[in-house]
């Protein structure tokens, strides 16, 4: 489950590489991707890989697993913004290719169902991209999430507000509340990769590794899935007893 790589640097190009295998072997993959600074490396691998030139991308559609609440698209910290920024500009991907929640509904109980009812009726997720909050979080799943759950919204803990108030100028501006996929809709990919990097996501790791199946650890819920992996670089790995872990050359 947990493989570990030289750097930050070796995951990003393992992995842009593996999702963009994905899509020439099946161009109209459902790709379920995530935001925040572990993804911003592989992104950016992947708009380097030579290959992605002659990748047809025109039947690709990808969901993001969550918004903030209350932040417009054209927001520099919104999610909508960053995979704007990050990806999706430079891939040239159509809008009704990309989606994510809308973080400025006004029915948002709707567009929560709605979006997972999206996914299912395109036909699930095929690969699921994941990073982990300090918490175990994964999406905004915030510790005592149940495991069924569905796109729902949910109000940010102080943790996750204060990890994330560092993209922010204040901790004012710092949405309380956001909309994310479910653990359940989550745990529907067919195969799922969740990424963490250096020395302050030594711990949760440990705490992953220790953990069974529980809610109040949210990544746990990955536990239950017949096909996960975690990619890891030597300092999240580093509180990882040496039994538990693969090393990549
Ligand atoms: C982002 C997301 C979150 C982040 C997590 C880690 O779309 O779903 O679960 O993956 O908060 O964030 P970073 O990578 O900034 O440490």
């Amino acid at each position: 489950m947990f493989y570990v790589f030289s750097s930050p640097a070796a995951i990003a190009e393992h992995l842009s590489q593996q999702l963009l295998e994905h899509i020439r072997n099946k161009p109209d993959s459902i790709l379920g991707l995530a935001t925040g600074s572990t993804m911003e490396p592989v992104y950016a691998a992947l708009l380097k890989q030579p290959a992605l030139q002659d990748t047809d991308l025109s039947r690709l559609t990808t969901y993001n697993l969550d918004e903030y609440i209350g932040l417009p698209a054209s927001h520099p910290q919104s999610y909508n913004y960053y995979m704007h920024h990050h990806l999706f500009d430079t891939l040239g991907l159509k809008a009704e290719q990309t989606h994510l929640p809308n973080g400025l509904c006004s029915d948002c109980n709707s567009e929560c169902s709605d979006y997972s009812a999206a996914i299912a009726e395109a036909g699930g997720l095929d690969f699921q991209l994941l990073g982990v909050g300090s918490n175990g979080h994964i999406g905004f799943n915030e510790p005592g999430t149940p495991f069924d759950s569905r796109t729902h919204v949910v109000k940010l803990s102080e943790t996750t507000r204060i990890d994330n108030g560092r993209f922010f100028d204040s901790m004012d501006e710092v949405p309380t509340h956001a909309i994310t996929l479910g653990i359940q809709d989550i745990l529907d990919a067919k195969e799922i990769v969740l990424v963490a990097t250096g020395e302050h996501k030594a711990e949760t790791m440990n705490l992953l590794y220790r953990t069974p199946a529980d809610p109040q650890m949210p990544a746990t819920a990955l536990k239950l899935h017949p096909n996960v992996r975690i990619y890891l670089d030597p300092a999240a790995a580093s509180r990882l007893p040496q039994e538990a872990l693969y090393h990549v050359e």
